[in-house]
């Protein structure tokens, strides 16, 4: 195991280059799945969930072959094994999207529950009523998804989702592909990877309209053939870089973004007052004034992410003045608040709402990430923080960002990753 060690105070300058988006790449390779021919798969974001993921469809039967360190060639022709076991199953959420690739090309699937970072409750119920609606029998047991196609081949029909899901969305979609006919899935989720995974999969043979709104149409296909496809670069991954230069202050190039993607982003650090500059297909961040408070609610896409809330606040620990923060999708979002307050952070918290009273300074102590992006902020908090701060459970960071050690040295940060010997960290299920 191993712990970040950042020795923070000093601002950030220099370039980034941002890798391609974790929760595209996380639904496009088992959407290869669906596919009866080599997909050739660029820009695939070197991470412990892609390798995960990889692992899955290795074991479904897929073949894969690595062309470079972000290029592989999937080839799922042969797949005939439609059950995925709980050991790897258990360790990541969007393992539930070969539900809808097994489904979509066999009309079954038995899959075990997946596991994810933990919210509070994260049901499942939107994708089991699209499949059920497409004319599947779905059945809980004993930790496993049994999901079969009655007629043998899921039957298109209209879905209207009761809660904007990205997940049930994709699961929907990819469900859809090779259906009989046509799917409409009404109040859709519109996030880039969700768009992201609709080019993939048209350009694979797949007839989909609609993806970036909230009506979604899948003419299903009776065949899919291979091709290529590059992955877009990743919006949260770049978020977070633009939130440790709002952080620790300096100025950064964030090469290789899609600048539309992170407006959202873009819009609260203006308020904030970082200046970010957009260009082509990079963002420049530069930070030299105190920060000021800002309101912020989270929201499906095109609102604030609610991957970038922990990132945000803690840039809004160190802001002037009082910043209210409302989680709009995870009913439990702040479970990282206890350990910010370590570092001198001053954060109220009552149910979805988290009220931040900006203090002058943060410093370093020892901490432990508790999921992927309150890992992350943990990150960004210590690079502004005074003094040494250990950040330990890393584990669940890498999980989302490639070489994040390496690009924040190169933009200068003063942090390493050291090990800890087994047995002195618990590991849990990201
Ligand atoms: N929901 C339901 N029923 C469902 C599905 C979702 O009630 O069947 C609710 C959830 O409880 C939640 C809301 O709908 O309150 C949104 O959940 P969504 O399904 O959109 O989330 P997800 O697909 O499980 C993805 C990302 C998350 C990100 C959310 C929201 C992936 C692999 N994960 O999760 O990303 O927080 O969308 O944008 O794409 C991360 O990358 O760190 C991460 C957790």
């Amino acid at each position: 195991m191993t712990k970040y060690v950042i020795h923070g105070g000093s601002p950030l300058y220099g370039e980034i280059t941002i890798s391609g988006a974790k929760n595209a790449a996380v639904a496009i390779l088992p959407a290869a799945l669906l596919v009866d021919g080599v997909c050739r798969i660029e820009n695939i974001p070197q991470i412990s969930d892609v390798t995960l993921i990889l692992e899955i469809l290795e074991e479904l039967g897929a073949g894969i072959r690595v062309i470079n360190r972000h290029t592989i060639d999937i080839d799922c022709s042969h797949v005939r094994n439609t059950r995925a076991s709980y050991e790897i199953m258990r360790k990541i959420r969007a393992s539930y999207y070969v539900i809808g690739s097994l489904l979509g090309r066999f009309g079954s699937a038995e899959v075990a529950m997946p596991g994810g970072c933990d919210f509070g409750v994260r049901p499942i119920d939107q994708h089991i009523k699209g499949f059920v609606a497409m004319g599947a029998q779905v059945n809980v047991e004993g930790g496993f998804i049994h999901a079969q196609a009655e007629s043998g081949r899921l039957v298109g029909t209209q879905v209207y989702l009761d809660v904007v899901s990205v997940g049930a969305t994709i699961n929907i979609m990819l469900g859809a592909c090779r259906a009989k006919g046509l799917t409409v899935i009404e109040n859709a989720a519109k996030e880039p990877h969700v768009v992201d995974l609709a080019n993939f999969l048209n350009s694979m043979g797949a007839d989909i309209m609609g993806a970036g709104t909230d009506v979604i149409k899948i003419r299903g296909v009776d065949r899919m053939q291979g091709g290529f496809y590059s992955i877009i670069p990743d919006q949260i991954e770049a978020g977070t870089y633009m939130t440790a230069v709002a952080a620790a202050g300096g100025e950064v190039v964030i090469q290789n973004v899609i600048p539309k993607h992170l407006e959202c982003i873009t819009a609260k650090l203006l308020e904030m007052g970082v200046e970010v500059e957009e260009l082509d297909d990079a963002v420049v961040v530069r930070r030299e004034h105190p920060l000021r408070k800002a309101n912020i609610k989270t929201m499906p896409y095109p609102g604030f992410p609610t991957d970038m809330q922990p990132q945000i606040v803690a840039c809004l620990c160190l802001a002037q003045g009082t910043s209210i923060i409302t989680e709009g999708v995870w009913d439990n979002r702040y479970r990282y608040v206890d350990e910010f307050k370590r570092l001198g952070a001053n954060i109220r918290v009552d149910g979805k709402i988290a009220v931040v009273e900006g203090v002058d300074r943060l410093m370093g102590a020892p901490i432990r990430a508790c999921d992927l992006r309150a890992g992350a902020a943990m990150v960004v908090a210590s690079l502004a923080a005074e003094g040494t701060t250990e950040i330990d459970s890393v584990y669940h960071i890498e999980r989302g960002y490639e070489n994040l050690i390496e690009k924040l040295k190169g933009v200068g940060a003063d942090i390493e990753v050291v090990s800890v010997p087994d047995g002195l960290e618990k590991q849990q299920v990201g």
